[in-house]
């Protein structure tokens, strides 16, 4: 995106612009400029540029703004590929060169940990980039509303129609036609899920929609509009983040190949997202371990755990989703793993029935709210050698890696996996050791 040709048409001379210089990026994919002392956070502006921006909403702290025309781009500026760039709110960094997200993210990851986490000479060791920066994603929730199949505008619930999503699996893509043709056929629909398996070839779909669907119309709308490789359909209702399953056609799940590692993964199971980063993400979490006894808290369906219990006695992995423990139980199995066992079991409760046991390491994926109180109360208490922490959300890391390091635990280093090129999401990988 050179200019504002591609950002979303209002007439420029109805409302006043602001010319802001950008900083830096930061976290949620905005510019980062100051207009008299206030901060404003810029939607699709590049580090180091002029622009000229409409004010979208002036608040007390802070202002939100949107690029409407470059005056001195950035030399990291590129013209987005995707069509729907600057209008569909999925992707917010797609006008900039991918290193340079790269670079603008361990930024970000840096100062966020230093400002909340007050951590200061962080060894943030070398980043894993993307295998692709686009078609690397094999689970993707479309919305549906109104007769259009897509994504959220920006930080709206209008949906953008799409026939295409570059940073989806091209697989992914294919289906989007006769996705959009069931969609005609199901009254309220709200969302269609979809999960791709490179391995197989195959897809699983949920609709998720207020009203249950006749089973028997299902039936011949997945016959009847759907390809031979969606092995599966579900109908869902949602109720706030949480999804209820009223019934399953076909098969319930798919398998998954990672380096030498099968996984089967539930329709209702959670995995990993870009297929591209697979086998280096599991090294990066893997490779330098060594225990007697670990403990992996939101292990999901094992896809850490099967391939760490080759590098110690004995590991036990929880998790909170029934359907993820059926799975990775499962998964050890037929990956002939003897030295592993899996619990269904919330973090905290899990947790505390091992409190007195000497644990060597213990590695932990939790959602984007990180772990609670309670949780880092008992973590600090056992007191695990080694502590390995994956995460979605660089400032529930710093907050949660605050009371580590004030308990006495040494942060050895940050890995950053760029999991979600084009967009604003940040993983990370943190290793830290009691000291002594
Ligand atoms: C980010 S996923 C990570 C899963 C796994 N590590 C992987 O890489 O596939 C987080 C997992 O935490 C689980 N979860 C969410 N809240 C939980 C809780 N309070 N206690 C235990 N598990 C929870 C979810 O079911 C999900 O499988």
């Amino acid at each position: 995106m050179k200019s504002s040709q591609n950002l979303e048409s209002q007439d420029p001379a109805s409302k006043e612009l602001l010319r802001l210089s950008i900083d830096k990026l930061v976290y949620g994919g905005y510019g980062l400029a100051k207009h008299r002392n206030k901060a404003v956070l810029v939607r699709y502006a590049a580090p180091r540029e002029i622009v000229d921006a409409e004010v979208l909403e002036d608040r007390k702290d802070y202002a939100e703004a949107l690029v409407k025309n470059v005056v001195l781009s950035s030399n990291v500026r590129r013209e987005a590929p995707c069509p729907y760039y600057g209008v569909c709110g999925g992707c917010q960094l797609q006008h900039i060169e991918y290193t340079a997200q790269l670079e603008s993210k361990e930024e970000i990851l840096k100062e966020t940990l230093s400002r909340i986490g007050k951590i200061k000479d962080l060894n943030l060791m070398d980043s894993v980039p993307s295998g692709q920066e686009f078609g690397y994603r094999v689970r993707v929730q479309f919305k549906v509303k109104n007769g259009r199949m897509g994504f959220f505008r920006w930080n709206e619930r209008e949906v953008v129609d799409i026939d295409h999503c570059p940073i989806a699996h091209p697989r992914i893509n294919d289906l989007i036609e006769p996705l959009k043709e069931c969609a005609k056929h199901i009254r309220e629909l709200q969302e269609i899920h979809v999960t791709y398996s490179p391995h197989e070839d195959g897809f699983l779909v949920k609709f998720i929609t207020p009203t249950e669907i006749d089973r028997g119309f299902l039936v011949s709308l997945k016959e009847d509009y759907l390809p031979q490789d969606v092995f599966g359909v579900g109908d869902y209702s949602r109720l706030r983040t949480i999804l209820n399953r009223r019934y399953w056609i076909g098969k319930e799940y798919l398998f998954f190949k990672v380096g030498g590692w099968t996984y089967r993964v539930s329709a209702d199971s959670f995995f990993q997202v870009n297929h591209t980063l697979w086998d280096r993400f599991i090294d990066a979490v893997v490779s330098e371990v060594s225990y007697r006894k670990a403990l992996e808290l939101y292990c999901g369906v094992g896809f850490f755990t099967i391939p760490l219990s080759e590098k110690g006695n004995f590991i036990e992995g929880s998790d909170s989703s029934g359907s993820a423990i059926d799975d990775a139980e499962y998964n050890a199995k037929v990956n002939g793993r003897d030295n592993v066992v899996f619990v269904k079991s919330d973090a905290y409760r899990h947790l505390k029935s091992r409190g007195g046991e000497v644990l060597d390491l213990v590695v932990l994926d939790p959602p984007r709210s990180g772990l609670d109180g309670k949780e880092l109360d008992l973590l600090v208490k056992n007191k695990p050698e080694r502590i390995i922490y994956v995460s979605c959300n660089p400032s529930t890391l710093a907050r949660d890696l605050k009371v580590l390091i004030k308990n006495g635990y040494l942060l050895e280093g940050v890995k950053l996996i760029d999991m979600f090129p084009q967009t604003y999401h940040i993983e990370s990988v943190s290793y830290l050791r009691v000291q002594e």
